[in-house]
């Protein structure tokens, strides 16, 4: 377990993913309700890029087929996804956003 930085603070716009790639693993960020949300990149369903979907408060939509998914736990909230996303404890230092990637 050890945080590792992943960008700047000031390049998230509230809202907006973020495509991060820490230890080989690709991380989408959010910086959502006033904290950022690290989950995986790859939907669970058939593979989207989850940094494009759509952030609404503290939940994410997938771009391609509309399964939601809980930013604080990476559950899925609804079909066409029958499992979760992983999660990843974040941390800002400074004007830094680290990821703990395990
Ligand atoms: S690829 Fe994400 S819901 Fe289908």
């Amino acid at each position: 377990m050890a945080y590792h930085p992943a960008v700047p603070l000031a390049e998230l716009a509230p809202g907006v993913g973020r495509l991060v790639e820490l230890n080989g693993k690709k991380i989408a960020l959010f910086l959502t309700e006033g904290q950022v949300y690290a989950i995986d990149e790859i939907c669970p369903h058939r593979g989207a890029p989850m940094h494009e979907g759509e952030c609404e408060g503290l939940f994410v939509t997938c771009p391609w087929h509309n399964a939601s998914f809980d930013l604080q736990t990476g559950k899925h909230q609804c079909p066409p996804a029958k499992s979760d996303l992983a999660v990843y404890p974040v941390r800002v230092v400074g004007e830094t956003v680290e990821i703990d990637v395990g």
